[in-house]
């Protein structure tokens, strides 16, 4: 009999959890992964280094993680369903493999990729859409011990060159084409425009998925059907060390460049498991949606590895909230069962503002569990979800974690811990935030504010950034040197929960999705109109944060230009990051706020971005205060 992963089902679980992982972290988190399939176990739990950012977990074992998503699972759950695939159109066939069934598939893939020269160690990029191949492709590339970027396919050409050139990958996963609602577009032509520039890609395997034409370029690329018709249907797990790479995720950060998130193999899978088991109490029979794209850490985490690894059925959906109208998400719940849903305050947001008679009419009686994730929930989006989507009766968990941090670091955990709305809440057992002021003194007791910084290490927690591991050590471990930092700003409420309130640098949080400023006006400085830009965010009903730009442009724009000059703007945006990070107002200006030593004077374009013009602060240092004036004159 396999063991029993240890369970926190009540609070006084929880709070007996906190203490044993505060006062021994190595026992236990001993105990916590020993019952996943180890090849060899550990030689020790932790070797921490909160200031140089060198920690390790597990070190000296062996394993493969998905020889812990599927293969352990085939004795027990071997007819299980694993993963409910939902297509974009609700006429279409839907797909589902139990666990044996998934189980193959990875081999099948796997064997392609080995048979196309992926060996262990290289990076694979996968620019796909949310079709079962790219979770398949996904956990092909872990069994094989290649190491996987998925590059979320709303990223433009000049984005996904970026990202295959710095992890130099040999090898792009793509489709002919995706189904986005009503929208179809070409993937694999987008992929073709990003190779011209990337050199390291040999070999592109493409996924047949709309039927539609693509170039096939002699000796790069092949079709996946083709390479897997005569495949074996197993495939052995590559023998991984703890801290092998398992998977590269490029995310923004506040210089103009995104940094590519490193996860290992052993912490990570720990984590996971031990994260999604708890936060979401996910029962035998459970049916569980996490509607985040694979293309995002939340897809990684909290819709394919965390659910695999503790045997749950998951459900993929490839379209969107609002097609064929605002009411898919709840047909989609009504027709599969769901239990347990997991998604984002900013679909929540957009189908707040669609009549309630598009929620009402699906009864919803399977749900028992309900989750946010990516960006502060408001109350006002909190209290509908609770009472029109959970009827009351689902509890609410506000899930706080990060690219970086691997999975869920502060949440309730699913009627066990206490909740409040709009408050992440307490954090998991094995977590310990604190908040720090600016000279990164710790803020003692309760009803305090400042930066949110973890003070001991954890098994998920991201071990390095791509190719460059002093920028992973300066911006998570150099700021307060001994502490993690998360770049958020937080309170601790009377009771002891946390609410997070935003970023506290140059990062923009848009529907969930984390856009460094720097990296936007990279962009919109490539723009042949564009002299100099400055972007700011601002509070958007839906998206959470608007993107605004300031831009100075080469000569002086007549009104009636100004739709075209914008126009040729937000087509480079497109052109350089993607659609996602589409400014939602531009002004043009004749001048930024500057200080004489030539800093852009961010706080004041933050205010009048909001509307707050009426208290700038003081701008007599500026180099010119008229531009000022002029800004708030011009105001979007
Ligand atoms: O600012 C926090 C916000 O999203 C940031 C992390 O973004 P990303 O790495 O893209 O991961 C998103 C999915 C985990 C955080 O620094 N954030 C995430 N979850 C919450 C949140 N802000 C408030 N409440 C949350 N529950």
């Amino acid at each position: 009999m396999p063991l029993q992963h240890p369970r926190i089902h009540t609070f006084d679980d929880y709070q007996d959890a906190w203490r044993r992982s505060a006062e021994n972290p190595e026992q236990f988190w001993a105990g916590v992964a020993e019952p996943f399939t180890w090849r060899r176990k550990w030689t020790s739990v932790l070797k921490a280094d909160l200031v140089g950012g060198h920690n390790e977990w597990f070190s000296g074992a062996k394993l493969n993680i998905t020889e812990n998503c599927l293969d352990r699972h085939l004795t027990t759950r071997g007819n299980k369903l694993a993963l409910i695939w939902e297509p974009n159109d609700p006429k279409t066939r839907q797909i589902r493999y139990t666990y044996r069934e998934l189980h193959q598939q990875v081999c099948m893939f796997a064997n392609v990729l080995l048979n196309n020269g992926v060996e262990k160690g290289d990076r694979v990029c996968l620019y796909m859409p949310m079709i079962p191949q790219l979770a398949i492709a996904v956990l092909a590339c872990a069994r094989i011990g290649a190491v996987h970027s998925v590059v979320f396919a709303g990223f433009s050409a000049t984005a996904i060159a970026d990202r295959v050139n710095d992890a130099q990958a040999s090898v792009v996963l793509t489709s002919d084409g995706l189904n986005r609602g009503p929208k179809q577009i070409p993937v694999k032509r987008v992929v073709d425009e990003a190779l011209e520039s990337c050199p390291s890609v040999r070999r592109v395997i493409v996924v047949e998925h709309l039927g539609w034409p693509v170039q096939m370029l002699e000796g790069r690329d092949v079709w996946y059907h083709d390479e897997a018709r005569d495949v074996s249907k197993t495939c052995p797990a590559e023998e991984m060390d703890a801290e092998d790479m398992l998977f590269i995720l490029y995310t923004s950060g506040s210089t103009g460049k995104p940094k590519g998130v490193v996860h290992t193999t052993a912490g990570y899978m720990v984590w996971a498991d031990y994260t999604f088991r708890n936060v979401f109490q996910v029962r035998e029979n459970d049916i569980y949606w996490c509607t985040a794209d694979v293309g995002w850490v939340t897809g990684h985490t909290y819709l394919l590895y965390g659910p695999l690894l503790s045997g749950a059925s998951t459900l993929m959906f490839e379209g969107i909230p609002t097609y064929p109208d605002a009411g898919r998400f709840w047909e989609v719940i009504d027709k599969h069962g769901v239990n347990v849903f997991y998604t984002a305050p900013t679909a929540i947001r957009s189908l707040m503002t669609t009549p309630l008679d598009n929620v009402l009419s699906y009864s919803l009686d399977s749900l028992r569990i309900l989750g946010s994730v990516g960006e502060p929930i408001n109350e006002e989006a909190w209290h509908w979800y609770h009472t029109h989507v959970g009827k009351g009766r689902c509890p609410v968990i506000d899930t706080w974690w990060q690219t970086e941090t691997g999975g869920i670091m502060i949440s309730a955990l699913a009627g066990v811990s206490p909740i409040k709305p709009a408050h992440a809440g307490q954090p998991l057992p094995g977590v310990q935030p604190v908040l720090l002021d600016q000279e990164g003194r710790e803020l003692e007791g309760n009803d305090v504010e400042g930066y949110l910084a973890i003070k001991a290490p954890w098994p998920g927690m991201i071990r390095t950034t791509y190719g460059d591991h002093e920028r992973a050590r300066q911006t998570y471990f150099g700021v307060y040197p001994g502490y993690y930092f998360t770049g958020d700003g937080a309170r601790r409420d009377h009771d002891g929960l946390y609410r997070i309130i935003g970023r506290v640098d140059d990062v923009i949080n848009v529907s969930g999705h984390r856009f460094g400023t720097a990296e936007i006006e990279n962009a919109l400085n490539e723009n042949d109109y564009v002299v100099e830009s400055a972007v700011v965010g601002y509070p958007h009903d839906v998206k959470g944060q608007g993107i605004y730009a300031f831009v100075i442009c080469n000569k002086p724009v007549a009104e009636g230009e100004k739709a075209r000059v914008e126009a040729s703007i937000i087509e480079t945006i497109v052109a350089q990051i993607g659609k996602i990070a589409k400014p939602d107002k531009i002004q043009i200006v004749s001048g930024l706020p500057k200080t004489r030593s030539g800093k852009i004077m961010r706080r004041i374009l933050r205010k009048v971005a909001e509307g707050e013009t009426s208290n700038l602060g003081d701008t007599t240092t500026l180099l010119d205060p008229g531009v000022v004036d002029e800004i708030i004159r011009g105001r979007k």
